[in-house]
């Protein structure tokens, strides 16, 4: 599993034969405009909220590659009603995709579309796969419900939000780590906006002084599981 980081809460997640966009907002970054939205490869396209910052590139890449939305009831029927297909969920669900099993968690935040209309409640998602687990948090905050994880799936990943303001921050972050069971954390959800720009040292240092690793990929930059 190769997962790219495409800005903001962005990312690319590539298994061989599949290609999966996670909450796509570049061409709205200024700092993922090496990007092409054009260029991106995608059969699923994974959506924890209605917030724009996560959705605005859905519509254009779904429309190229016809790609299936995956999202709560609210977003699925949304993105529905311009004509895409999609896969509704719920918190607490799970369905086995053809890449492995998809969980769609809880979040503590808010989710309506740009519009103001109702996006269903926020969450994240928990992937099992031949390759690995990942858990992508979505924009949350710090919550008892993260403890409920490491019950169920044991995590090789965790991709947490740590710009703070709008999210949990870094200090929040370390603990989620601790409450998912996971010391290896893939950092999202910073510097893109004035009000989540972060001291990146400081960042990784936080992690490090608890025994755990924090990645922080420059955007187009990839890891693998
Ligand atoms: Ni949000
Ligand atoms: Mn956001």
């Amino acid at each position: 599993m190769k997962i790219t980081y495409l800005g903001h809460a962005s990312l690319s997640i590539e298994f061989e034969n599949i290609h999966i966009i996670v909450d796509p907002f570049i061409t709205g970054n200024e700092l993922a405009k090496k990007i092409d939205i054009n260029s991106l490869k995608a059969d699923y396209i994974l959506i924890t909220h209605a917030h724009e910052d996560h959705i605005l590139d859905v519509e254009a890449i779904a429309k190229r590659t016809g790609a299936k939305i995956v999202s709560n009831f609210e977003i699925v029927n949304h993105f529905g009603n311009l004509g895409l297909e999609g896969h509704p969920m719920n918190h607490g669900g799970s369905w086995q995709f053809d890449f492995g099993r998809v969980t769609y968690t809880n979040a503590i935040h808010t989710s309506s579309f740009p519009d103001g209309s109702y996006g269903g409640q926020p969450g994240g998602f928990i992937l099992e796969t031949d390759e690995g687990n990942i858990y992508i948090a979505g924009d949350t905050a710090l919550t008892m419900d993260m403890k409920l994880i490491p019950l169920q799936t044991e995590l090789d990943l965790a991709v947490l939000p740590i710009g703070d303001n709008f999210t949990m921050g870094i200090e929040s972050a370390v603990i989620a780590s601790d409450f998912i069971s996971c010391n290896k954390v893939l950092g999202y959800h910073y510097d893109t906006f004035g009000y989540i720009e972060i001291d990146h040292k400081k960042a990784i240092d936080t992690f490090k002084v608890k025994n755990k690793e924090l990645i922080l990929l420059d955007i187009g930059n990839s890891i693998s599981l």
